[in-house]
């Protein structure tokens, strides 16, 4: 049986998934050029870079 969990929270650190658990991941991850969107989310481009590297590494 398949089970579903939703989890509110910050993907660059998600303590609640133990690791090794999960066989795919699929991300839809805010756009810098969208700040219509996200106003006010990131300072500049480095930070948002950095943002996806950190959610990367903790997928990884
Ligand atoms: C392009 S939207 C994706 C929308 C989603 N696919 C949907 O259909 O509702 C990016 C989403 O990432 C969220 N987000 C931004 N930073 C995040 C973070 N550190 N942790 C979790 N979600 C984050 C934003 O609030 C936004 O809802």
């Amino acid at each position: 049986m398949t089970h579903h969990k939703l989890i509110i929270g910050n993907c660059m650190s998600m303590q609640e998934i133990p690791d090794e658990s999960v066989h795919l991941m699929l991300t839809s991850p805010p756009y810098f050029n969208a700040p219509f969107d996200y106003k006010g989310l990131f300072k500049n481009y480095d930070q948002y870079l950095g943002v996806l590297n950190r959610v990367a590494r903790e997928v990884f």
